[in-house]
C-alpha cells in the first residue's frame, strides 16, 4: 500500500498539503495571541480527546468480584473513598503477579443477549475529572511520573493564553468501550458522547456563544467524528467551529492484527504477552481500529504459513475469518455485527476538519506468520509509510472520503518524520495546532456574526 496517488486531484475539497520542514516552519503569531483582556474575550474555548489509554481510569471492586489469586483480592492495599483505586494507569501492572490482576479487571464482555459490552463481573470502573484536563495530564496523579500524552499540548495551550476551566477543557473516556453501527447499543460509549454534548454546550455558553474547537488525538479522533456526525447540523454549526486530529486512524491499521494475533506489550519487558493479548482483543475499541476495507481494499495483509491454513491470505476483507483464525471465535459475531457497519462508512463531520498526520516512519505493512502459527509473532513484518502506528492509506483516508462532498472542508497537514504519539510532543505539530487555532480567534475577532444562525 502505498501513497495514495489520488491525493492531489481531490478537486471538491479543500485540500491542503503542507510539507513542513524545520527551515520552513511557520511564523508564530505571538502577536495576535499575546494580546489584551479585549482579545482573550474573543477565544473559542479548546476541548482535548485524548486517544486509547491517554487518560486515567478508576475501578473499585464488588461483591461479585471473583479474584483469580490471593494477590488479586487484596490488591491495590491502599484504596480511596468508596474503595476506588487507579486501574489505568498504575505501575504495579508491570510486576508479574499483578498484571494479571490488571488484566482480569480490564477485561470486556460482549454480552449477546443485550448486543453491548460490559465489565468483568464485580468490577465498577469510572473516569475521573471529566471536563477538566487533569486526568489526560498525569496518569498517576499522586506522584505525577508518568505523563499523559496530550500534557505538552496542555501546557502549551497554557503558555498560549488558554486557561484551564475557562476555554480549555478535557473529555477523558473510558477507552476500552467503543461505538457500535446504527442499530446496536453501546451503553458506555453514546453516555461519553452525550456527556461531550454537554460539555461543549458548557464551553460555549462560558466563551460568548463561541463555538469550540475539537483537539482529538488518535482513537479520540474517532469518537469525535462519530459525536459529530450524530449531531443535528444546526447544534453542529452553532457549537462547533473545527474539529482539528492528531494521528486520527480513520481505517484502522494493520498494526491492530498484529495486536489480535499475537498481543502488543508494547516493547515492555517481563509482561506476559498472552495474558496482555486477551485483554486487548476483549477491548471493543481495539476492533474498531482493525484495517477498514474502505481504506485497505483488497490488499494482502496477513499471510498465514501454517500447515493449518496453507497460505491463507487475509485483506481488510476477510476480518471475519482472520478472527476465527486467529482463535478469537468470541470476537466475530460482536465484529460483523456492530463494528464492520461502523467503519463501512466514514462520515463527513459536518464540520471544518484539520487532520495534522506524521508520515515516513516504518509502519507495519504487511505481516507473514510462520508454522509455528499467530501464537508466535510473526516471522516477517514488512514496512510501509506512515506514523509508526497507523498506515498513510488510513491517516489520510477523509481525502478520498469526503472529496465528492464540496460542502465538506479537510485540510491535511502532514508531518514529516513525525510518529503516532510523538506529534504530540513536536514542535512543528504544536506549532500548526496553534497556527489553526489562531486563524479561528482571528475570525471571530474580526467577525462577530459569522457563527450565528438565525433561529
Ligand atoms: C476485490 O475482490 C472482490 C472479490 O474478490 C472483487 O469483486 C473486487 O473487484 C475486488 N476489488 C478490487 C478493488 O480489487
Ligand atoms: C506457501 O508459499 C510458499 C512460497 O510462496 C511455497 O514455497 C509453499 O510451498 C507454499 N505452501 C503451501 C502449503 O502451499
Ligand atoms: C478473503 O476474501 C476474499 C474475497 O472477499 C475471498 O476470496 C478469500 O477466500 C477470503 N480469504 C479468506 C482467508 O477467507
Ligand atoms: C474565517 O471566516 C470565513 C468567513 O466566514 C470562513 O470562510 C473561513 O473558513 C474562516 N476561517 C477559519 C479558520 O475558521
Amino acid at each position: 500500500m502505498g501513497h495514495p496517488s489520488s491525493l492531489a486531484v481531490m478537486p471538491a475539497v479543500v485540500v491542503v498539503m503542507v510539507m513542513l520542514s524545520l527551515s520552513s516552519c511557520c511564523v508564530p503569531s505571538a502577536v495576535a495571541r499575546g494580546g489584551g483582556e479585549a482579545e482573550q474575550q474573543q477565544r473559542h474555548p479548546v476541548i482535548l480527546i485524548p486517544g486509547a489509554g491517554g487518560n486515567q481510569l478508576e475501578a473499585r471492586l464488588t461483591e461479585e468480584y471473583r479474584p483469580s489469586s490471593l494477590a488479586c483480592r487484596v490488591w491495590p492495599l491502599v484504596r480511596g473513598r468508596g474503595g476506588w483505586f487507579r486501574l489505568w494507569f498504575d505501575p504495579s501492572v508491570l510486576l508479574a503477579p499483578f498484571t494479571r490482576c490488571f488484566a482480569e479487571r480490564m477485561m470486556l464482555y460482549y454480552d449477546a443477549d443485550a448486543d453491548d459490552y460490559r465489565n468483568a463481573p464485580g468490577v465498577e470502573t469510572r473516569v475521573s475529572d471529566f471536563g477538566s484536563t487533569s486526568s489526560l495530564r498525569y496518569l498517576d496523579p499522586n506522584l505525577k511520573l508518568l505523563t499523559g500524552y496530550m500534557n505538552t499540548l496542555a501546557t502549551t495551550l497554557e503558555k498560549a493564553g488558554y486557561e484551564e476551566g475557562r476555554d480549555l477543557f478535557g473529555a477523558p473516556y473510558d477507552f476500552r468501550y467503543g461505538l457500535a453501527g446504527p442499530g446496536h447499543p453501546s451503553a458506555v460509549g453514546s453516555a461519553y458522547l452525550q456527556r461531550l454534548r454537554l460539555l461543549v454546550e458548557t464551553a460555549c455558553a462560558a466563551n460568548g456563544g463561541r463555538p469550540a474547537i475539537l483537539v482529538a488525538h488518535s482513537l479520540g479522533g474517532l469518537f469525535a467524528l462519530q459525536f459529530l456526525a450524530r449531531a443535528p447540523a444546526r447544534w453542529r454549526a452553532a457549537h462547533v467551529a473545527r474539529l482539528v486530529t492528531l494521528s486520527a486512524p480513520w481505517g484502522g491499521s494493520v498494526q491492530a492484527m498484529l495486536t489480535f494475533a499475537s498481543g502488543n506489550t508494547l516493547g515492555v519487558p517481563l509482561v506476559d504477552a498472552s495474558l496482555v493479548r486477551d485483554e486487548q482483543r476483549s477491548a471493543e475499541s481495539n476492533m474498531w481500529l482493525l484495517p477498514a476495507p474502505k481504506v485497505f481494499g483488497n490488499t494482502t495483509l496477513v499471510v498465514s504459513k501454517s500447515k493449518q491454513h496453507n497460505n491463507r491470505t487475509y485483506s481488510a476483507k476477510n476480518v471475519t475469518q482472520f478472527l476465527r483464525d486467529i482463535g478469537f471465535e468470541a470476537g466475530v459475531e460482536p465484529y460483523r455485527a456492530r463494528i464492520r457497519p461502523l467503519v463501512e462508512a466514514l462520515p463527513e463531520p459536518g464540520v471544518p476538519v484539520t487532520c495534522l498526520v506524521g508520515t515516513g516512519v516504518d509502519t507495519v505493512e504487511s505481516l507473514v506468520f510462520g508454522d509455528g502459527g499467530f501464537e508466535d509473532g510473526p516471522e516477517t513484518i514488512v514496512y510501509g509509510d506512515g506514523d509508526g502506528t497507523v498506515n498513510l492509506a488510513s491517516l489520510v483516508a477523509p481525502i478520498k472520503a469526503w472529496s465528492d462532498s464540496p460542502a465538506q472542508v479537510v485540510e491535511v497537514v502532514e508531518l514529516p518524520k513525525v510518529s503516532h504519539s510523538g506529534i504530540l510532543n513536536d514542535k512543528s505539530a504544536l506549532d500548526q495546532i496553534l497556527r489553526v487555532l489562531d486563524s479561528i480567534n482571528l475570525n471571530a475577532t474580526t467577525s462577530t456574526t459569522q457563527h450565528h444562525q438565525p433561529s
